[in-house]
């Protein structure tokens, strides 16, 4: 019987054991919220509660990018592996639950798999449960948050590398961020390394609005949750019942915008600040870019990707693509 692979230790963020992290989180949050216009990183959204959300959200009618883009890598996972070439390093940045990497196992038959996300804790329950479906897949399991940094431990195994980007995640960065991003991803990869991205297509408002403000209202309970997250990370007293969820598409800046706009007149205290928000005034809390094709595989070219692969779904609304680095 062949020996089965030792779990490696999760690589914990230094930050985080040393309270260094929540140290940071509050500079961030009060230094946004003193903004005008006020501001809240996307990251926020993302306590318990709102992981579980945005699972909801893929499950919505509305919001078709997750059941698009899973459809895609069912497609062409053939033609995929072909791209990216089969026993790379797998390194999947936000894995979160990592059941989209492991959909693609099967074809891609990866020598490593490298979950990344910012909460670790996370990571190990679901890295627990694929290791018992995947036993021959050596993983290792990182805690970062690879928008600051890219630093991977000495145990990631270096050659081949394939960046796994789904989700439209990219979509959260300007386009500036989104190529200084990218160009690191390039770094990283090294000479025969690549990218498998997926991002979400310029379309219609009409099918893009109620994407971000469903009928269910999950969207705006995702949206909301960032202000108990807020709370607990930097002792601000936001009251939910203060405030509405407001998402809707900027056409000059091809990108999704929510906000939370105050119902009333509120003012907000932490320790060591406040902010007193008029009726109507708003928390920038997201930016979700869409990209045409062309201009995204622009884009990765810019950032010294060549070689890219795309693959869409019949109705074009999603793009995945795969990118070597040249
Ligand atoms: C996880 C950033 C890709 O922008 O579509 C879903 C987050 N926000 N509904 C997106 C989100 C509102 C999502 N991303």
């Amino acid at each position: 019987m062949p020996k089965p692979f030792a779990a490696p230790k999760p690589i914990e963020n230094r930050a985080e054991q040393f309270g260094a992290a929540r140290e940071l989180a509050r500079a961030e949050i009060s230094a946004g919220l003193r903004m005008k216009p006020a501001r809240l990183s996307p990251k926020y959204f993302y306590n318990a509660l709102g992981s579980k959300l945005f699972e909801a959200i893929c499950l919505l009618d509305e919001y078709y990018l997750t059941r698009a883009e899973a459809g895609i890598f069912a497609r062409f996972g053939g033609q995929i592996a072909a791209a990216a070439g089969q026993g790379v390093t797998l390194i999947d940045l936000g894995a979160g639950n990592c059941a989209k990497a492991a959909a693609l196992f099967e074809v891609l038959r990866p020598q490593q798999y490298v979950p990344v996300d910012i909460s670790v804790t996370f990571l190990q329950a679901a890295v627990a449960k694929l290791r018992m479906a995947y036993p021959d897949v050596p993983m290792l399991p990182v805690g970062l948050d690879f928008a600051e940094s890219l630093r991977l431990p000495g145990e990631v195994r270096g050659s081949r590398r394939l960046f796994f980007y789904p989700g439209s995640s990219i979509g959260n960065f300007t386009p500036l961020q989104a190529a200084q991003f990218l160009t690191r991803v390039r770094g990283e990869a090294g000479a025969d390394g690549g990218l498998l991205i997926g991002v979400d297509l310029v379309k219609d408002a009409g099918v893009l609005e109620p994407a971000y403000d469903d009928a269910l209202g999950v969207t705006a309970a995702f949206n909301l949750n960032a202000l108990p997250h807020a709370n607990e990370l930097l002792g601000s007293d936001f009251d939910v019942r203060d405030w509405r969820h407001v998402a809707f598409y900027n056409a000059e800046q091809n990108r999704i915008e929510m906000h939370l706009e105050a119902k009333r007149e509120v003012v907000a205290s932490w320790p060591g600040g406040a902010r007193r928000f008029a009726a109507g005034e708003r928390i920038h809390t997201e930016n979700s870019y869409k990209y045409s094709k062309r201009g995204f595989v622009e884009l990765l070219e810019s950032c010294g990707f060549g070689e890219v692969t795309c693959f869409t779904d019949a109705h074009e609304k999603f793009l995945v693509c795969h990118a070597r680095a040249v």
